[in-house]
Formats: C-alpha cells, structure tokens, sequence
C-alpha cells in the first residue's frame, strides 16, 4: 500500500464541485453570459469559435468513469467555441482503473492540462482530485450532484419562465443527485422546491436543511398530484442512477410519481417540463409529457454547451 502523498502547494483556482463554490452572484453572471454568446452565435455552424476566443490556447482534460453523451459532447465543444480543446479519458482504460491513486492522477493532469472535468461515483474522489490538483475541478456528475446539469436548467427555466426568485419548481420521483443540485440551487437563487417522493427515496436532509435555511419553501410529500398543484416547472429523471441496481421494490415505489398529462394539468397553464436526460419514457414520464408542447428538454440538453461556457470561463477566473 502507498502512503498518501503530502498535498502541494497550488496557486488558487475556482473548482466547481456544486454550486455554491461559485455562490448566487456568479451563477446569475453565468447565465447571462451564456444567454449573451448563445444569441451572439445564432446560425453559426457549432464548431465555429465564438469571436473572442477567450480560452484559446486552453486544454481541459475530461475523465469519465460514468457513462455520458451530453456532458461530454457539450464540454467539448465548448471548449471548442470558447477557442480551446478538450480531451476524453475513459477512467477504465487509464492507469486510475488499475488503482493508479486519485491524488496522482490528480497532480499528473495538472501538469498537462488546463483544467479537470471529472464524472464518478464518489463525491470524496472529485473532492480529493481537486485537493491535490493544481488547475480548476469541475463535477460532471458524482452520485452526490450535478451541479453543471442545473446551470443549464436554470439557464432554460429563465428562457422559458423569465425569472427565478419565488418560482415554485417541483421534483417527482426519485431524490437524487440532480434533485440535491437543484435545492442548492434554489438556496442560492430563492426559488421553492416541492419534492414528490415515495418514502425511503427522500434526497439527502443535508441539501433540504440549506434550502430552508435559505429561506425556500421546500415541501416533502408523497402526494405527486399536490406537489403539482399550480407549479412553475415539473422535473422529473430516471427511476435508477447509473451505478444503481434495478430493484423491483424500488420501480414499484415509483408508480405513483411518473409524470403524465394529468399531473401536468394540475400545474400552471404555461408550466414548462424538464429530465436532465438520457429519459426513459413510459417509466418516470409518459411520451404524451416528453413529447408534449410544455416539454422543453431538448432545449435543456442544448443549454448544456452554453452553460458549460459559462462554467468554464468562471474557473477560469474571466467571469464572475
Ligand atoms: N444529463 C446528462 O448529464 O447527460 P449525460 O449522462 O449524457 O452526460
Ligand atoms: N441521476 C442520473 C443522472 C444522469 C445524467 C444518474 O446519476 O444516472
């Protein structure tokens, strides 16, 4: 066994591990600035570099150990359109997945790359990655939150809803890492929360406490039909994370808080539907939902590259 390496000193970087290393005030310049370039790039091809290039030169080094199509697609082009590149490592095929450490692996990428964008299990393994590296971390998902996920979001329900403060966002199904990215955002951003839950599947008190002590109204129920009643936005995401197994008691659990055009009805006129994606339509949504004129999950999936603009030119320090 090999000690634990003593940290390095490293010079300050903006990691975005959750939302809150940024806090309320960058995240709002965030979703300005992508609205701003997205409108600027209108009609471009998407490869194109938006006209300043404000990373050129710049190399992100992204490393998978989760499955991803719009997190690694959005990341990349980004850094595309912001003048950069991007490299995909698949952690199975690299020296962590024979137990190369996370701290070298860490300090290695460092000295390679500009910045680290990490997808795993393990909250503790991002945060001891960004511990020992030298350049910004950025989540890309860990069973805990996704905090690059609900930048896009908030981007989308400002496009479609206008204004965060006081909306009344409500969660069907499971409580999971994308719902705790949403209350941390809601604590941040002032908007409310209901939770429509089968007991046992309540998301972690830790992301609750901070929204109320925030000042949120978060509601916990396990009446889907109320916690649609009147709402902003519907969200809901797949039954089983990746890493979780399939079990039967679980999808039986969650029968009651598939979304559905009755449920739908019970919210705002002009309510809006998100799923982070990939969906799996018939289980946590009906397609009558997913392809229905209140769902604007395609344009939540294309916000994916603007917000990662965004997030990227925040670690960088040129934004917020
Ligand atoms: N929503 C999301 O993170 O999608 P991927 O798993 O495809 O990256
Ligand atoms: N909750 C899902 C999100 C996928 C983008 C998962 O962790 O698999």
């Amino acid at each position: 066994m090999s000690e634990t390496p003593p940290l390095e000193i490293a010079p300050v970087v903006r990691s975005f591990l959750d939302l809150s290393d940024a806090g309320g005030n960058a995240i709002a310049a965030m979703i300005d600035d992508a609205q701003d370039r997205k409108t600027a790039r209108r009609g471009w091809p998407k490869g194109r570099p938006d006209a300043d290039q404000p990373l050129a030169g710049h190399m992100l080094a992204m490393v998978f150990g989760k499955s991803s199509t719009r997190t690694r697609v959005s990341f990349d082009i980004a850094m595309r359109q912001l003048g950069g590149r991007a490299l995909i490592l698949d952690s199975g095929t690299t020296q962590l997945g024979r137990g190369e450490s996370v701290a070298d692996t860490a300090r290695v990428l460092s000295r390679m790359a500009d910045a680290i964008m990490v997808r795993t299990d393990d909250h503790a393994k991002i945060e001891e990655m960004a511990h020992y590296a030298h350049v910004p971390v950025i989540n890309g998902l860990t069973d805990r939150s996704h905090p690059c996920q609900i930048v896009a979001d908030l981007l989308t329900m400002i496009e479609h809803r206008k204004a965060l403060p006081g909306l009344e966002v409500a969660w069907f199904g499971d409580g999971n890492n994308v719902l705790h990215s949403i209350l941390e955002a809601a604590a941040l951003m002032k908007f409310n929360v209901r939770v429509a839950t089968p007991a046992g599947f309540e998301p972690d008190a830790h992301f609750v406490q901070m929204a109320r002590q925030a000042g949120c109204t978060i509601t916990l129920t396990d009446d889907a039909a109320a916690a649609a009643s009147k709402a902003d936005v519907l969200v809901t995401d797949t039954w089983v994370s990746m890493g979780q197994t399939q079990a039967k008691e679980k999808l039986a659990a969650m029968e009651p808080f598939r979304v559905d055009q009755a449920l739908m009805a019970r919210a705002k006129s002009d309510a809006i539907f998100l799923h982070c994606l990939p969906a799996h339509v018939g289980d946590e949504v009906r397609a009558e939902v997913f392809e229905g004129p209140q769902s604007v999950v395609f344009d939540e999936a294309e916000n994916r590259i603007h917000a990662q603009k965004s997030i990227l030119l925040w670690c960088f320090g040129k934004l917020g």
